[in-house]
């Protein structure tokens, strides 16, 4: 077991808060996936999974969850403004991770990868934004969906089990 102690600053913060209630209103009537603490949560342990299993130099535990659990912060932003939720969500990571102690280094990486990570080029991306593309695939239980046949995101490769 492993406490994340600035994860945790982070997920309590009232801003953060704030945050995730906008987005679960917004989505209120939504059909397709949602975007809680739960989908950043399940991005944070299956991006972490994946980057471990790759081996060679691995993000800090702390980076890769707070990447993850903030990646798609920038969603009630999109949903008023049209703004792209990732572009909007790097901005809006920023001051939040520095008020939880994370230093100027991992906030650019984190920054970047959340600013990547609906970009499904895969190319050129950091390894914190590649990993947070994948994880967020992998994270979406389509199987069982009712409504993956008008999903933009689905293939058919998302009805396998990656992780
Ligand atoms: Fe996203
Ligand atoms: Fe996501």
């Amino acid at each position: 077991m492993s406490v994340l102690p600035r994860v945790n600053k982070l997920i309590t913060d009232p801003v953060y808060q704030n945050y995730l209630q906008k987005i679960a209103e917004a989505e209120k009537e939504r059909l397709y996936c949602k975007h809680g603490l739960d989908h950043g949560l399940a991005v944070a342990r299956i991006a972490y999974a994946y980057l471990l299993e790759q081996g060679g130099t691995v993000p800090a535990k702390e980076v890769i969850y707070a990447a993850a659990l903030l990646h798609d912060i920038g969603r009630w932003a999109e949903y008023t403004s049209g703004e792209d939720h990732a572009r909007a969500g790097a901005a809006l990571a920023r001051p939040l991770l520095e008020k939880s102690g994370f230093d100027p280094r991992e906030i650019r990486m984190i920054a970047q990868a959340i600013a990547e990570h609906s970009t499904h080029s895969a190319e050129n991306l950091s390894v914190l934004g590649r990993a947070l593309a994948l994880a967020d695939d992998w994270a979406r239980d389509c199987l069982q969906c009712k409504v993956k046949d008008s999903c933009h995101k689905f293939t058919e490769q998302m009805n396998q089990i990656v992780y």
